[in-house]
């Protein structure tokens, strides 16, 4: 044998045995077409799986002396690794633990999931690495460390620290294995990722909900105990109950769940105290009813069937979810309005996910809205905002919310891959009394975020008519900005972001049809689905002055209008950040002010 095949089989042999080393500690043992086990004791604090989100879901049960301790749906790598999620083992350290996997029924002999390379692949580690590393992944917007996430949802606010939690799966970064994921802030900016609080069980996974904080001990589970209902979702969705009294850290589930029982599809609590009447009130959606129904308690625990609202009026399409219910100020009086908000998919203006709301009166019992039933209003006029939900005991009386930034119909293969979906930027809401005589939620960004502004680099004044204008966006920032222009519009007015590659994103304000209008059909990777690529629009007051203000983060653009009358949410992925804004206008049109910020986080 010459030296060269020589060391070609040394290689090899290493090779072998490196693989069988890698996994010494972890015994597979192949028992079926469809059964495999895999043993090992937990003396380290995570198991790695490899994961192929294209591959069919493998069911795990996690064994202690034959136990069931946690069961989940994993997409186990067969032909290649897409990436790494972490089972975490801290909890049962010094145990020795089975993972008895049903793995996915298209096999059909045992031999076919022995090559699977997800076995080899397995590792115990005492670490994961959930650095900050894809080209998408926000800069200053939540996102999850690592997996899927949607709806944020359980959030509430106390001690000087903002909970969110939100709709998680913690092993893919595609829908699954719903679990109620957490993470904390003191200035609504930089999250803290906690570990999942609310995991799945016997009555199924965890959909969406609320939180409150019971100061006055209504529950009877401690004054200032945080209370949670979720949606069980089962062979049927019921609502259940969790409390913590460590301030959201950890939650123990009620020992009568679940707490509300229906044959329809019910889900999505949303739970708020109602000072007129002095109790609790929840509102859930009957998904495919349209319908939201009010329940009424004293204690959390139990629930009274008050009214129903919602044939006839607003969207119909799709399935209703995630309801909120508050008590809005209307700007500039004394006058206060009930809102009822419903997020609907599909069936938004612009095609899948979106949010609509209604205004109106509350007793405690019934909504009555005070807009004809074919009167729609959309909180946000983009393609990605959805799930939309205020934080419960906000201080000051204010009601921040917040909202998925992703549309049910392309969530799962937007190009990221180590995490898949961020939240909008929080935001501040109340309501204004318009001209033609409807009140409407005005939106503006949460004021936290002006703590954000990094170097301002002022623009000027400037008039623009059919030449185009260019403005260098400042370098070093890193394509991260927030941008603020005042603009006296004579006609059409474009305002238009583009990069060196040719990517752009163009927006128009429209004088005479009052609109605003931002096309991404141009802005970057958009092929990844039939429906991302789009252009949305929105209506703006009738004035020609028009304030803009805009978020720009490595993935997404959020439009503000100056009086809150128009919210747009973006998803973006320009192959390289945007660097140019430029402005051009079929009249004479002025720029007053033209103002960036690079974002400092
Ligand atoms: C909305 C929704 C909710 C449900 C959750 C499940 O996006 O479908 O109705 O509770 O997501 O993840």
């Amino acid at each position: 044998m010459n030296l060269k095949k020589l060391s070609t089989l040394a290689m090899l042999i290493m090779f072998v045995l490196g693989a069988a080393f890698a996994q010494s500690n972890i015994s597979v043992n192949y028992l079926g077409n469809n059964n495999t086990m895999v043993k090992f004791k937990a003396n380290q604090k995570y198991l790695l799986m490899p994961i192929e989100e294209s591959a069919p879901e493998a069911q795990i049960s996690v064994l202690i002396n034959g136990e069931i301790m946690q069961q989940m749906n994993v997409r186990l790598a067969q032909g290649k690794k897409d990436y790494l999620v972490p089972l975490d083992l801290k909890a049962w350290q010094g145990k020795d633990i089975v993972l008895n996997i049903r793995t996915a029924n298209d096999r059909s002999n045992v031999r076919d999931s022995r090559a699977d390379v997800c076995w080899k692949q397995m590792e115990l580690s005492n670490t994961f690495d959930a650095k900050n590393v894809e080209k998408f992944r926000p800069a200053y917007h939540h996102t999850p460390l690592y997996g899927w996430m949607n709806d944020p949802n359980g959030m509430f606010y106390k001690d000087g620290v903002w909970h969110l939690y939100y709709q998680f799966n913690p092993y893919a970064s595609v829908w699954g294995n719903m679990t109620w994921g957490h993470s904390s802030s003191t200035d609504l900016i930089h999250w803290k990722a906690e570990a999942p609080a609310i995991y799945g069980d016997g009555l199924g996974t965890i959909f969406s909900g609320s939180s409150v904080v019971d100061k006055d001990n209504t529950s009877g589970f401690g004054s200032g105990a945080i209370v949670a209902i979720y949606t069980s979702a089962g062979m049927t969705q019921q609502q259940s109950m969790a409390y913590s009294t460590d301030n959201g850290l950890t939650f123990t589930k009620y020992s009568g769940n679940p707490i509300i029982m229906s044959d329809q599809e019910c889900r999505d609590d949303k739970v708020i105290w109602n000072e007129q009447t002095n109790k609790w009130n929840l509102v859930m959606v009957a998904a495919l009813e349209h319908q939201v129904l009010f329940y009424s308690s004293d204690d959390l625990k139990h629930w009274t069937k008050e009214g129903a609202f919602g044939h006839g009026y607003g969207a119909q399409d799709g399935v209703w979810e995630c309801p909120d219910l508050m008590q809005l100020p209307v700007r500039g009086t004394g006058e206060k309005k009930w809102v009822l908000i419903v997020n609907i998919n599909p069936g938004g203006p612009n095609g899948g996910s979106a949010t609509q709301y209604f205004v109106g009166d509350f007793d405690g019992k019934q909504f009555v809205c005070d807009s004809k039933p074919e009167c729609t209003k959309w909180m946000d006029y983009g393609k990605d905002h959805y799930a939309a939900v205020s934080w419960s005991n906000s201080p000051n009386g204010r009601h921040t919310v917040m909202a998925w930034m992703s549309n049910w119909q392309y969530a799962n293969a937007v190009p990221t891959k180590q995490f898949r979906s961020a939240n909008s930027l929080p935001r501040d809401i109340e309501l204004f009394k318009n001209v033609d005589g409807e009140y409407y939620i005005s939106t503006t960004p949460s004021p936290e975020l002006v703590a954000l502004r990094g170097k301002e680099v002022k623009y000027g004044q400037f008039s623009v008519h059919k030449k185009i204008i260019s403005k260098k966006l400042p370098l070093n920032a890193d394509g991260l900005y927030e941008i603020l222009a005042d603009i006296n519009n004579s006609n059409i007015t474009n305002v238009m972001l583009s990069n060196a590659d040719g990517d752009r994103v163009l927006m128009t304000y429209n004088s005479a049809k009052h609109t605003f209008g931002m096309d991404r059909r141009r802005s970057g990777l958009v092929d990844f689905s039939s429906d991302f690529p789009s252009a949305t629009v929105a209506p703006t007051s009738a004035s020609k002055h028009q304030t803009l203000r805009m978020f720009i983060d490595r993935s997404s653009i959020e439009i503000f209008d100056g009086d809150g009358r128009f919210v747009m949410t973006n998803l973006v992925f320009p192959r390289s950040p945007f660097t140019t804004i430029s402005f051009q206008s079929n009249g004479r049109s002025k720029i007053n002010n033209l103002k960036v910020w690079n974002i400092k986080y």
